[in-house]
């Protein structure tokens, strides 16, 4: 037991002392053994002052580029009866100023078919970028190259990763690449989210990645990073989205040079095949992207549960990510199916054909492919922790927020188990899994993947039980039927102000990878982890580039 401490609290208007009996500071353990001023008295002297501070000069330096490579499956020109008999063309682009008329109306894959999947949709404000081929990098000037000093109070070698630790930096198509209407790309779900939300930025060129890669690559290196995880967009490979259809040459041969680079540079390339980037066939039109508060489990449709000129969602899936596959898996250690599918979920039908097409884009790897690498898909989930851990009905409320986010798929995948009751109470029409089913799904995945971008304080809905909610489709508190908040017992916030994610909250971390190594029982990779500073935006270049928060 800690001895009591007394806590003096002055207040500067009231001339009258107010004692706090608080549980006063905690002992420094690491710090007892050795800290010679915790026992001994400095002794007093004076000398002449001088000014004695040095600079440091620190610069980066990127990887060496590899000697060998290392090869994770046989290339394309083996595993090309594993897809059939491809077809591949191009298209190039679109631009709606000028509108270059294709006349080949008789062809259902043609420039005219693949034109009309552009005008079918009534564009706001259609944007290009600035280029159109391939940039050549730039050098980084060695003046950009000399890092900040070095944090105060930054760890002095008490911690180290080990040798495997897996660092890298993670993009996805759709918040990068622009380009949109470049090189054979056909409409995605998300490029047409602007029209039907008002206010919403349309951005059709973001970063210009698609023609700016190897610039970027190629600091990213210099950052020291091993590993680069990008997305392919589906209908950049596939401009007409089913099986069957012509393969757009530009697009597999933009994302084969790109892989290249990557390794050129001396990191490891690493693809997620979904994210956020549905073609557009899907889609009668364009309001039905968007799910109405309350309707459905995430904030848009991903299409999952649709079908297109009657092929189910699943297998046009299974039969884009064989093509992907089968090209790069030679050169590419890990992948991953889906990026946050329970965000683009609209109904039990989703959820099922997200579990069912990646566990047989698994199987095709491992089995058919063989490939050496891993595959996985990665799931959103900001952690529920109880708002008081010594409260059961708070304990099962945050249970039931993280069970419903990530058992959902995880029980089957993982562990070879049914969907968890959080999910079956909430979701009338999920898709039953059979014995069969839940053999096949079984293991589908080499690595747990998360996102964990904050936690949330979870406790009961303040009027209603959990399972009275969870019974009711028109509950204001659906899918999740908990109270989130960002206060805990204490009242105060649970962590740093964040610019987008309201509070960060390193204190949960080393908690949330403990549930998630003791519940779903396999290594754990973290593929996003943002760190949006408080308004970062508003302060000068220097200022967000010297980036104490993130050092910290
Ligand atoms: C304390 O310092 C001594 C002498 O430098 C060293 O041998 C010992 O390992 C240190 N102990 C701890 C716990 O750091
Ligand atoms: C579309 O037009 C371009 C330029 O004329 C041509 O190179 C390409 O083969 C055409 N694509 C198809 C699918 O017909
Ligand atoms: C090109 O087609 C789009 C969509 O139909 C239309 O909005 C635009 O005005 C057309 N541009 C020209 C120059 O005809
Ligand atoms: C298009 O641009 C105009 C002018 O900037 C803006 O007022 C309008 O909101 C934009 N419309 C959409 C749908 O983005
Ligand atoms: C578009 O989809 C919405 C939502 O499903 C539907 O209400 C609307 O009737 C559809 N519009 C057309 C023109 O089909
Ligand atoms: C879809 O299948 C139904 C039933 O088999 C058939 O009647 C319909 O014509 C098909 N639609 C398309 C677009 O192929
Ligand atoms: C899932 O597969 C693992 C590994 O083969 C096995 O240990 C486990 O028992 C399976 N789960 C079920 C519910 O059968
Ligand atoms: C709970 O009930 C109160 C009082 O009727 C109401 O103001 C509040 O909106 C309800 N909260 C929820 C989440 O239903
Ligand atoms: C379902 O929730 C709504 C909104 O809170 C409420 O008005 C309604 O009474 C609830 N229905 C039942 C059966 O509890």
């Amino acid at each position: 037991m800690k001895p009591q401490a007394l806590l003096t609290v002055s207040a500067v208007a009231v001339a009258q002392q107010v004692y706090v009996p608080i549980d006063g500071p905690s002992s420094r353990s690491q710090c007892a053994i050795n800290n010679t001023y915790a026992t001994a008295l400095p002794s007093y002297s004076f000398r002449q002052f001088s000014f004695t501070q040095t600079e440091t000069v620190r610069i980066a330096t990127s990887i060496p580029a590899p000697t060998t490579t290392t090869s994770y499956a046989p290339p394309y020109a083996s595993l090309s009866p594993l897809v059939t008999s491809l077809t591949t063309t191009q298209w190039g682009n679109w631009e709606p100023s000028s509108n270059v008329s294709a006349t080949d109306f008789g062809s259902p894959y043609g420039n005219a078919s693949w034109s009309a999947l552009w005008t079918a949709v009534p564009w706001v404000n259609f944007t290009r970028g600035i280029y159109s081929t391939t940039v050549e990098p730039t050098p980084v000037p060695s003046s950009e190259l000399v890092l900040p000093p070095p944090e105060v109070f930054g760890p002095q070698g008490c911690y180290s990763f080990p040798a495997d630790f897996m660092l890298g930096v993670a993009a996805s198509a759709v918040q990068i690449e622009g380009a949109i209407a470049d090189e054979g790309r056909t409409p995605v779900h998300i490029d047409v989210l602007s029209l039907i939300t008002p206010g919403a930025a349309s951005d059709f060129v973001a970063n210009e990645n698609y023609y700016l890669y190897k610039q970027d690559i190629e600091r990213i290196a210099a950052m020291g990073v091993k590993y680069y995880r990008f997305s392919i967009p589906w209908t950049r490979i596939l401009p007409f989205a089913l099986p069957d259809t012509p393969v757009n040459q530009q697009g597999l041969s933009h994302y084969d040079d790109l892989i290249n680079f990557v390794l050129e540079k001396g990191m490891l390339p690493a693809i997620m095949l979904h994210h956020t980037d549905s073609p557009f066939q899907f889609y009668s039109n364009i309001s039905e992207i968007g799910i109405a508060s309350g309707t459905g489990i995430g904030y848009t449709d991903s299409g999952f549960q649709r079908s297109y000129k009657n092929v189910s969602y699943e297998d046009a899936f299974v039969n884009y990510g064989k093509i992907v596959m089968t090209h790069f898996a030679d050169r590419v250690p890990i992948w991953w199916t889906f990026n946050e599918p329970l965000l683009g979920s609209r109904n039990g039908k989703s959820i099922d054909t997200v579990i069912k097409a990646h566990a047989r884009l698994y199987h095709f790897y491992h089995e058919e492919i063989k490939g050496t690498g891993k595959v996985s898909l990665t799931f959103n989930n900001n952690f529920g922790v109880p708002r008081d851990p010594s409260n059961a009905d708070d304990v099962d409320a945050a249970n039931h927020f993280n069970s419903f986010q990530l058992a959902t798929f995880a029980n089957p995948i993982f562990l070879g188990l049914d969907y968890p009751e959080s999910y079956t109470a909430t979701i009338a029409d999920y898709v039953p899994l059979t014995e069969e089913d839940l053999r096949y799904i079984n293991g589908t995945a080499d690595f747990f993947s998360i996102q964990p971008y904050t936690a949330t304080v979870v406790s009961p809905p303040p009027n209603d039980t959990i399972a009275a909610c969870a019974a009711n489709t028109s509950h204001p508190l659906r899918p999740y039927c908990v109270t989130q908040s960002t206060t805990t017992t204490t009242g105060w916030n649970i962590g740093y102000r964040s610019q987008s994610y309201v509070y960060l909250t390193p204190t949960y971390f080393r908690t949330y990878l403990n549930y998630l190594w003791n519940t779903f029982r396999a290594p754990l990779a973290v593929t996003e982890f943002g760190f949006p500073v408080f308004g970062e935006a508003e302060k000068e270049q220097q200022d967000q580039e010297f980036d104490s928060p993130r050092s910290w």
